[in-house]
C-alpha cells in the first residue's frame, strides 16, 4: 500500500487519444516509472483507445522507447511484465458504438468494484465527443469502487468556451470526479513554494506589501513552436502558457494561507486570489503589458503568413486585497529566449533610512529571493555584506539551496507521475478546479480584448536567442524597476 492508498481496488487507466505524443512522451513513461517504484494498484490495466488501428504489440512498441529512455537501470522483465498491462483498442471519439463497446470490453476487464480512471489526451477538439462518448456508454457511473476523469491541458480556449466544457463535464460527472490538469502543479518546485511559505515561519511576514517591493515570474523557453505551429498559431503566448502556467504560480506565490493541505481548502484559496486580479482595462493595459513575436515566426511550419500571433509578453498586474495591494507582479513568457528557466523573483523594499555611505550615485542594492523552479532547481537569497578589508563597502552575496545538492541528482520525479498519482488516488489538490479554471480565462480574455483595441500597443519583435523585445525592459525600466537575473545570475 503507497502512502497516497492508491492499491485497494484493480484499476484502468484509459486513455483516449492513446497513439499521441502525449502518451508517448510523457503518461506511459510517468506509469511506468511509478510501476518500477512499486507505487501503482497491484491490479493495473491500461487500455488505449485512439483513432489509429494498432495492434496491442504495435501500442506497446509504439510506447517503448520513450518510457525505457528516462529508466537506464531497469530490466528487460521489469517492462515485459509492465508491457503486459498495456492494451490498445481503436475506435472513433464520435461514435457512441465504440463508446458502448469500450464499457463492455472495460467491463470483462474489471468488474465492479473497481476504480476506472478516464485520460483524456485527444486534441481540445475531441473534448466534447469523449465527453458525450463518456456519458452515452454510462462509463461515469459506478454501482461499486470509483470513476475519475482527467481532462489535459488546453481547457477551452475563452471564457465561454471552458464554460461550455465544464458545464458538459458536470452533466456527467461531479466536481471531485473531474481532474483538470496542470502540469506545472506536478513539479516539485512549484510544490515546495508552498512548503517553503508555510512550513517555515521567518517568509511569510514579510511575504506582503509591507516588504515586497514588486514580484517577478519569469517562464522562458529557449525552444520555438517545434512542429506544433498551426495549433500554437491560434493559441499565442497568453493562452498556451499565462491562463495556466502563469496564473497557477501566481496564486501559488500569493494566495492566502489555506487551513489544510486539502483539495478545496487550498483551491479556495488559489481561487480567491486568482479572482482579486484587477482586470485589466483597454486605456491602462496599453502601458501594462508588452507582446511581441520571435523573427523567423512567420515561416515555422503551420503558422499563417504575416501571423499577428504574440510568442512574448509581459504583463504587469494587481492583486486587489489587504496583502498585495499596491505591488505589481511582472509576469513575463516566451518562446526562443535565450535560455530555458523558470522561476520566481521576489524583491523587497530598500532598507527605510542608510547609514553607510555609497559612493556618488550609487544605490543600494534591494534584497532579491529567487525560486527557481527549472531547470537547476532550488532557492537563492540575495543580500548585503560588507567587504572585507574596506571601510565600509558593500558587496551583494548570495545564499544558495540547490535541490541537487541537499537531495541528489535524480531527486525530482517528472510532474506526470505526481499527478497520476493523485489523480489514481482521489487527491485533487493539484489539479484546478471549475472556478479556478473560469476565473483565469476571465482574466485572459481581458487581456486579449485590450489587445484588440484601437489604441493597442503593436506587436513587437525580438531575435531568437535574445531576453525579448527592448520594449519589455523599457516597460519595466518605466516603473523604476528591472528583469532580475534572479537565478541565471549564480547558474
Ligand atoms: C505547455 C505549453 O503547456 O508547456 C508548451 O503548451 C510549453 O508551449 C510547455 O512548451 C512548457 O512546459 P515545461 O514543463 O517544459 O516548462
Amino acid at each position: 500500500m503507497t502512502a497516497h492508498g492508491a492499491r485497494a481496488l484493480p484499476v484502468t487507466v484509459v486513455i483516449f487519444g492513446a497513439s499521441g505524443d502525449l502518451t508517448r512522451r510523457k503518461l506511459i513513461p510517468a506509469l511506468f516509472s511509478l510501476y518500477t517504484k512499486k507505487r501503482l494498484p497491484s491490479e493495473l490495466r491500461v487500455l488505449g483507445f485512439s483513432t489509429r488501428p494498432l495492434s496491442d504489440a504495435d501500442f506497446r512498441e509504439h510506447v517503448r522507447e520513450q518510457a525505457l529512455a528516462g529508466q537506464p537501470e531497469v530490466t528487460s522483465e521489469e517492462w515485459r511484465s509492465f508491457a503486459a498491462c498495456l492494451s490498445y483498442r481503436p475506435g472513433n471519439f464520435t461514435l457512441t458504438e465504440d463508446f458502448a463497446a469500450l464499457a463492455a470490453q472495460l467491463d470483462g476487464l474489471a468488474p465492479d468494484p473497481c476504480g476506472r480512471l478516464y485520460y483524456v489526451a485527444a486534441p481540445p477538439d475531441m473534448y466534447a465527443a469523449i465527453i458525450g462518448g463518456l456519458a452515452s456508454a454510462g462509463l461515469m457511473r459506478a454501482a461499486l469502487g470509483w470513476r475519475r476523469v482527467v481532462i489535459e491541458k488546453p481547457f477551452g480556449s475563452d471564457l465561454a468556451s471552458a464554460r461550455e466544457l465544464n458545464r458538459l463535464l458536470h452533466q456527467v460527472a461531479a466536481e471531485p470526479q473531474i481532474y483538470r490538469i496542470d502540469h506545472y502543479l506536478g513539479k516539485e518546485t512549484v510544490q515546495n513554494v508552498l512548503v517553503f511559505r508555510f512550513a517555515n515561519a521567518v517568509f511569510e511576514p514579510i511575504w506582503n506589501r509591507n516588504y515586497v517591493d514588486h514580484v517577478q515570474i519569469t517562464v522562458a523557453e529557449d525552444l520555438g513552436v517545434e512542429h506544433r505551429g498551426k495549433s500554437y498559431d491560434r493559441v499565442g503566448v497568453v493562452r498556451d502558457m499565462f491562463q495556466n502556467h502563469l496564473l497557477q504560480v501566481l496564486s501559488m506565490v500569493a494566495m492566502e494561507p489555506p487551513t489544510s493541505f486539502n483539495a478545496d481548502a487550498l483551491r479556495d484559496e488559489k481561487h480567491k486570489l486568482l479572482a482579486a486580479i484587477r482586470p485589466p482595462t483597454p486605456g491602462e493595459f496599453a502601458r501594462s503589458s508588452v507582446r511581441a513575436q520571435y523573427s523567423g515566426y512567420c515561416e515555422e511550419a503551420g503558422v499563417a503568413p504575416g501571423s499577428q500571433t504574440p510568442t512574448f509578453a509581459a504583463v504587469r498586474l494587481l492583486i486587489d486585497n489587504w496583502r498585495w495591494h499596491g505591488v505589481p507582479f511582472y509576469l513575463r513568457s516566451g518562446k526562443r529566449l535565450a535560455r530555458k528557466v523558470t522561476e520566481v523573483v521576489l524583491q523587497f523594499k530598500r532598507p527605510p533610512h542608510l547609514m553607510f555611505p555609497l559612493p556618488a550615485g550609487a544605490d543600494i542594492t534591494p534584497n532579491i529571493l529567487a525560486l527557481c523552479l527549472q531547470p537547476d532547481e532550488g532557492i537563492h537569497l540575495r543580500f548585503e555584506a560588507k567587504q572585507p578589508d574596506s571601510l565600509i563597502e558593500l558587496r551583494s552575496v548570495d545564499m544558495e539551496f540547490h535541490y541537487r545538492d541537499s537531495f541528489g541528482v535524480s531527486a525530482i520525479p517528472e510532474a506526470y507521475e505526481r499527478l497520476l498519482l493523485d489523480a489514481l488516488s482521489g487527491d485533487a489538490s493539484l489539479f484546478t478546479r471549475s472556478d479556478e479554471i473560469e476565473a483565469a480565462w476571465a482574466w485572459v480574455d481581458a487581456i486579449e480584448a485590450a489587445w484588440r483595441a484601437p489604441d493597442a500597443p503593436a506587436l513587437q519583435s525580438y531575435e531568437a536567442g535574445s531576453w525579448g523585445p527592448v520594449q519589455a525592459d523599457a516597460f519595466i525600466a518605466a516603473d523604476g524597476r528591472a528583469w532580475s537575473a534572479g537565478c541565471r545570475e549564480h547558474a
